[in-house]
C-alpha cells in the first residue's frame, strides 16, 4: 500500500506537481507520425500530461505542437486556419507559426509592436521510430530522445499503434510489469498453447507464484521473474522498466519484439503506444495483419480512433459462458483483458487500501523508483541521468531456460542478450 501523499505524488502529472515537473524533463512519445494531419491541413487536439494541446503541420511540413488556446483571449486555437507556414487565430486573426511566435497581428495599428511581445505555448516536437515526440519542459535543461534500437528502423521493420486507456498511467503500467497475472488473468481453460513458453503456455500453470529478482539501473530496473519448470529448471523471464514510462516485456526468441509506453493523458486516463519491430528483418505480412486487426499485442479500436471497441463502457463485451468454458476471464484478447484489470479499480486506484504481496515486487520497485526520483528532482535535485543520456535506452527484454537454483548474474548469454 501506499500512504495518501504518495499515491497522490505518484498519479498527479499536471504542471507544478512533483510527478508532472519529473516527467516534462523526458521527451514524451505521444502520437503516432500517421496520424499527424497532412501540411496545411486542419490541427488535431492532444491532451497530454493534462494540457490541451494541437497538433498541426505547417506549409513546409514542420510539426507544431502547441497550447491549444490563442494567447489574446483563449480561443481554441483547433478551429484556426493552417496557412501560410502558421496557425491562425479565426477571432481576430492573429497568426503563430510552429515555435510559437506571433507572426502576425492584423487586429493591430500597423505601427504597434505589441506582436513582438506575445508568444504562444509550443513545445519542440521531432518525429522518430514512427512516433511524435515533444519536449514541454524547461529549456534550460539537457534532454534528449531515449534512444531505443527500434528508432531509427526501416518502416517495414516497425509497426506502432496507440489507443486510449481510462486510467491513471501508472496504474495502466503496473498491469505489464504484473508478471504473476499471466497464470490467471490469461489463462486458457480450455487447452494449453503447444509452445510452454507462450502466456497460454504450460510454463505459466507449472508455477503459478514465481520468485522475483530486481537489478536497478541508472534507466530504471530489470525486473526479472523465475518460474521452476521441467524438474530442473527456471524459466526466467526479464523484463524492462525505463523512466520515465516504458516497459520491455520478453519475447519468445524468433518473434517480434516490444516496447510499451504508458503516457499520461491527465491523470485520469492515458495512451498506451505499442512498438513491435524486427531489428533485423521486415515484419512478417500474418504479423501486420494480425495486429491491425488488434491482436493480443495491441488493441482493436475503433477505425480512425483511439477508442478500444472492448471497453469499461460495454464491460469488454464479456461473455459469461466463454468464461465457463474457454478463458479464465471471459474477455476476449490479451490486452483487453489488462484493461479490465487496470481499469476496473477507478480511474485511480486507492492503494491506501491494497494488500501488496511477493507477487507484487516489480510493481512496488516501480512506484519507489518513480517517487524517489519525483522527490528528488524536487528538493533541488539535477536533470535525471536517462532525461538527457538517450543512450541508456540501448537494452532488451529477454527470456530463457536456465538451469535451477542459479542467479543470472554470471550468465554471460543473459547479460549479452539485454543490450540492444
Ligand atoms: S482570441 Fe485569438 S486572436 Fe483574439
Ligand atoms: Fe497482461
Amino acid at each position: 500500500m501506499l500512504s495518501r501523499e504518495d499515491n497522490e505524488l505518484l498519479t498527479r502529472t499536471g504542471r507544478g506537481t512533483p510527478m508532472g515537473e519529473f516527467m516534462r524533463r523526458f521527451w514524451i512519445p505521444c502520437m503516432l507520425v500517421a496520424e499527424i494531419p497532412p501540411a496545411d491541413e486542419a490541427p488535431k487536439r492532444l491532451r497530454l500530461l493534462g494540457e490541451d494541446l494541437i497538433v498541426f503541420r505547417d506549409t513546409n511540413g514542420r510539426v507544431g505542437v502547441m497550447d491549444e488556446f490563442c494567447p489574446h483571449r483563449l480561443t481554441s486555437l483547433y478551429f484556426g486556419r493552417n496557412e501560410e507556414s502558421g496557425i491562425r487565430c479565426v477571432y481576430h486573426g492573429w497568426k503563430f507559426d510552429v515555435e510559437g511566435n506571433c507572426v502576425d497581428m492584423p487586429s493591430e495599428p500597423p505601427d504597434s509592436n505589441f506582436r513582438r511581445k506575445v508568444r504562444a505555448t509550443a513545445y519542440p516536437a521531432v518525429t522518430r521510430g514512427g512516433l511524435l515526440w515533444v519536449y514541454m519542459g524547461p529549456k534550460e535543461s539537457p534532454s534528449a530522445v531515449p534512444e531505443f534500437e527500434w528508432l531509427d528502423l526501416p518502416a517495414n521493420q516497425l509497426y506502432a499503434s496507440r489507443w486510449e486507456q481510462d486510467c491513471n498511467s501508472v496504474q495502466a503500467m503496473e498491469g505489464e510489469l504484473d508478471g504473476a497475472h499471466v497464470s490467471f488473468l490469461h489463462r486458457r481453460i480450455d487447452q494449453l498453447d503447444e509452445a510452454k513458453n507462450a502466456l497460454t503456455g504450460s510454463y505459466f500453470m507449472e508455477d503459478m507464484s514465481p520468485a522475483w529478482t530486481i537489478s536497478d539501473t541508472p534507466y530504471g530496473f530489470i525486473a526479472a521473474n523465475r518460474r521452476n519448470v521441467e524438474d530442473d529448471k527456471a524459466y526466467w523471464r526479464f523484463n524492462q522498466f525505463l523512466l520515465p514510462f516504458y516497459t520491455m516485456i520478453a519475447a519468445r526468441a524468433g518473434f517480434p519484439r516490444m516496447t510499451r509506453m504508458w503516457v499520461p493523458k491527465d491523470d485520469e486516463h492515458c495512451w498506451v503506444i505499442a512498438v513491435n519491430f524486427r531489428p533485423d528483418q521486415p515484419l512478417k505480412e500474418q504479423e501486420l495483419a494480425a495486429w491491425k486487426n488488434g491482436d493480443n499485442t495491441h488493441r482493436k479500436v475503433f477505425p480512425g480512433t483511439t477508442q478500444p471497441t472492448d471497453n469499461k463502457g460495454n464491460e469488454y463485451n464479456i461473455d459469461r459462458n466463454m468464461q465457463k468454458k474457454i478463458s479464465f476471464t471471459g474477455i476476449a484478447g490479451i490486452r483487453a483483458q489488462d484493461a479490465m484489470a487496470t481499469e476496473s479499480p477507478g480511474p485511480i486506484v486507492d492503494r491506501t487500501k491494497e494488500h501488496l504481496a511477493i507477487s507484487d515486487t516489480a510493481i512496488i520497485a516501480m512506484r519507489k523508483r518513480l517517487i524517489g526520483e519525483a522527490r528528488a528532482l524536487a528538493d533541488g535535485g539535477p536533470t535525471p541521468r536517462p532525461a538527457s543520456n538517450g543512450g541508456l535506452y540501448r537494452v532488451r527484454s529477454h527470456q530463457t531456460l536456465l538451469k535451477r537454483g542459479k542467479g543470472y548474474e554470471d550468465e554471460t548469454e543473459v547479460l549479452q542478450a539485454l543490450k540492444a
